[in-house]
């Protein structure tokens, strides 16, 4: 989604400018065109070179630049940005702009730009929790200036506590949020991701090859766009999810409960977890030994998406439809079962489609029928047109009416 974008990135001087390179190598791997402004300080921490290098562009250190024909530099750069993003923000950025003072390029270009400004603070523990840091945060924020809270662990001071950068993936989320659009504000979406996992004995499982990919970028995807979202998430290793309340479970009971305890004023729910449809009988209370053959009896779990679907209070429901074969007859029909809104089909198959890897090959069927297919994409981009189809879906009722 960062492809065609401009971003101004300002680095200033505090230890972890070395860490805006990588962010620098983010940026430009998913598309975007970076321009690079560097406060004299941050110049003694990190060279311009391997900004200029990484990014293509020149790195502009001084108010006093010449830019190509008669542009004023700090202007020009100011208004041909998408997003500008200050990572690291030290305690003495915050506090000119904060207090109006632009005596070098990047304080100036804030004041020239009308794009939002994100600040990735990263200072000592003493420096984050001083009240005139504090006091000039909360009025750049009152001024509608983006912040990331900066994180905790072991400071380059040797202290331990809050005033780390950001981590490098949570600021690449907060600066694709600020650049989605908010056509999911007033949606509250519950997700399930991920496996499930049923004890066979304490040592043992009975699980699947989902790992919650999907239905992690669904949720981050979803929160770009302004959705109010819950993650209701079997075992996963997969990455953490920033302002997403992540409701952790185990197995597919484990699982039901969870949803029906979150459905409150919940408006669609996108069922992207990979529920086992059978558990073992009996769970052995000791690790179960090598002797002999052994035969393990399995009972059904409960199926949470016909559940949902029979609720008179149903939301808009999707459901995956992850197969192996008779792709379209197969989720055509789950959709009447379990009375759905919409399925997303899936080959699990197919070279770049289904459990584990970033890709995914889909068909979208909505409950008349009516099929869309789509080339492989990132799941990231599969997010983005999941969701946008259930906002068409749910526009069309709003003109159609309801229908049960
Ligand atoms: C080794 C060293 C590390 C520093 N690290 C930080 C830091 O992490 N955060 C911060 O706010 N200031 C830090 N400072 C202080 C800033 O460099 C100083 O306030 C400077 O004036 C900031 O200028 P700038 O905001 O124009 O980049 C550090 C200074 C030194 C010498």
């Amino acid at each position: 989604m960062l492809q065609g974008k401009e971003i101004l990135l300002g680095v200033s001087g505090g230890i972890a400018a070395y860490k805006s390179v990588l962010l620098l190598r983010e940026l430009t791997k998913q598309g975007a065109n970076v321009n690079v402004i560097m406060t004299q300080s941050a110049t003694e921490f990190v060279g311009p070179l391997t900004f200029q290098t990484l990014s293509g562009n020149p790195v502009t250190t001084d108010i006093f630049t010449l830019f190509a024909s008669s542009e004023i530099g700090h202007v020009a750069l100011a208004s041909r940005a998408d997003l500008l993003v200050i990572a690291p923000a030290t305690a003495n950025i915050i506090g000119k702009i904060a207090n109006g003072i632009a005596d070098d390029f990047l304080s100036t270009m804030v004041m020239a730009t009308r794009v939002p400004v994100l600040f990735a603070p990263a200072m000592n523990t003493n420096m984050w929790a001083s009240l005139v840091v504090q006091k000039n945060i909360a009025n750049l924020k009152e001024m509608n200036y983006h912040f990331m809270e900066p994180a905790e662990g072991e400071l380059a001071c040797g202290v331990i506590g809050r005033g780390k950068l950001a981590d490098i993936d949570a600021i690449m989320d907060e600066i694709k949020a600020l650049l989605s659009p908010d056509d999911l504000k007033g949606e509250k979406i519950l997700i399930s991701a991920g496996p499930t996992e049923e004890a066979i004995d304490p040592a043992r499982c009975l699980t699947n090859r989902s790992s919650g990919k999907m239905g992690y970028n669904l949720a981050a995807v979803a929160r770009r766009r302004g959705a109010e979202v819950i993650l209701v998430a079997g075992p996963s290793a997969e990455f953490e999810t920033w302002g997403i309340e992540v409701v952790h479970c185990n197995t597919a009971i484990e699982m039901a409960n969870a949803i029906d305890a979150n459905l409150e004023g919940v408006t669609s729910v996108i069922m992207a977890a990979a529920v086992a449809d059978f558990r073992p009988a009996k769970q052995a209370s000791e690790k179960i030994k090598r002797d002999g053959n052994y035969s393990l009896e399995l009972e059904p779990n409960p199926d949470i998406l016909a559940g949902l679907g029979r609720r008179s209070d149903k939301p808009f429901l999707v459901g995956f439809a992850a197969e192996t074969s008779k792709l379209l007859a197969h989720a055509k029909d789950k959709i009447k079962r379990k009375n759905l809104d919409m399925i997303v089909a899936n080959d699990v198959t197919a070279p770049g489609a289904g459990f584990v890897v970033d890709t995914n090959i889909i068909k979208i069927i909505d409950r008349d029928g009516q099929m869309t297919d789509f080339p492989l994409m990132s799941k990231e981009k599969v997010a983005g047109v999941i969701l946008d189809h259930i906002i068409k879906l749910k526009n069309q009722r709003r003109l159609r009416g309801p229908v049960s």
